[in-house]
């Protein structure tokens, strides 16, 4: 099994089916990544704020999606539209009353949803927002919209890497062995019963477990600031095709938003939120509970933003194509790879393409799997 020269460097793995192996050129190959913005990232539902950030009418946000550049504004009833950008260049600010509406470009479907995210889709005939996500909010719906929820970190980085990489990191937790913090205070028996629940279009949720924060030097427990109907001190995480993850943990929601800029280039927004009716102190120790492990200089993320730059470097656009294995099976559990294939999967339904051989079509892949199986 081992490839001990470069001919067996470059079989194709024999006795691994091939939906358990990706392609590396997946996440540098130029074409595929034109393809993805067309196919995928033109067709999802986004993310692309939440409704705290622009609070009052004629407050407004922009971004991009699949290169389109949108955005999004409440208009003097309250309610939140979306709209090709023409003009404006600004991130964020208040629309002039006088230029206001005038001239509207044809507004996009745009839903307000779980937790007050504003949910956009260039997408001229989409699914519902709740035919979209399937059952993968179950887990955190309740927790999400029992109070109204507020913004309280933002940063955005971009980092050198194919947005499918940060995907992967918050999807596959095996590398958890890599975060210092994680091995402290999360390898308990619960831990490793945590299970991976598949949903229909590509989202996949995390079970689960009860983190022991007080485990780790200097930390304390997340009890006292709960989010609502969250058990004491438990993590629940979406994470969503084709790469936004939903990540609840004791006291803070993470939630990340990809933008995927070319095949080895993402711009990640990380959005931290508490609850709209924290008191001052309240918040403080919210936003300290977050950031000491989210937030840019904490005991988490950073870790994550090295491992996938680094890997990108092992796949640019020069280097030789290597396959990647997901085909680890543990019933489910927490380092079962069940979440990577069934992302990929449908990935590869998507963009038509194989993601064990980006050379054949989805059902040209498909039939030789079956073929092997046969
Ligand atoms: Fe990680």
């Amino acid at each position: 099994m081992a490839a001990r020269n470069h001919v067996k460097w470059k079989q194709v793995p024999g006795q691994i089916r091939s939906g358990e192996y990706v392609d590396s050129r997946i996440y540098s190959d130029e074409n595929i990544f034109k393809k993805e913005m067309k196919t995928i990232f033109s067709k999802v539902w986004i993310p692309v704020c939440h409704e705290s950030e622009i609070s009052e009418p004629y407050r407004f946000r922009t971004t991009t999606i699949a290169g389109v550049p949108i955005l999004v504004v409440r208009d003097s009833g309250g309610e939140i539209h979306a709209l090709a950008n023409t003009s404006e260049r600004r991130p964020s600010g208040k629309i002039e009353l006088e230029v206001g509406f005038k001239d509207m470009p044809d507004p996009l479907h745009c839903d307000v949803k779980f937790g007050g995210f504003v949910w956009v889709t260039l997408n001229e005939n989409p699914p519902t927002i709740e035919d979209w996500v399937d059952g993968s909010f179950d887990c955190m719906e309740k927790s999400l919209n029992a109070e109204p929820l507020d913004v309280f970190h933002y940063h955005k980085a971009i980092i050198p890497c194919n947005y499918k990489l940060w995907h992967d990191t918050n999807s596959e937790f095996y590398h958890d062995y890599l975060h210092y913090h994680n091995r402290i205070t999360g390898f308990n028996e619960s831990y490793f019963a945590r299970e991976n629940k598949c949903f229909n279009n590509g989202h996949v949720n995390v079970g689960s477990f009860e983190v022991q924060y007080d485990n780790y030097d200097g930390f304390e427990s997340r009890e006292e600031l709960s989010f609502p109907h969250l058990p004491t001190n438990h993590w629940e995480m979406i994470d969503m095709f084709p790469g936004i993850n939903f990540n609840l943990r004791g006291s803070a929601l993470r939630v990340d938003v990809m933008t995927p800029l070319s095949p080895d280039k993402v711009m990640i927004e990380f959005r931290g939120l508490g609850l709209k009716s924290d008191t001052d102190k309240e918040r403080l120790i919210r936003q300290r509970h977050h950031n000491s492990i989210w937030g840019p200089f904490g005991r988490n993320l950073h870790e994550d933003l090295i491992a996938v730059s680094t890997q990108q470097g092992t796949m640019h656009d020069h280097a030789e194509p290597r396959r990647i294995l997901h085909g680890r099976h543990e019933n489910n559990t927490i380092h079962d790879e069940v979440g990577m294939r069934h992302f990929y999967d449908e990935w590869g339904r998507w963009v038509d393409l194989w993601p064990g051989d980006p050379s054949l079509t989805y059902t040209e892949g498909q039939s030789l799997e079956l073929q092997k199986v046969a």
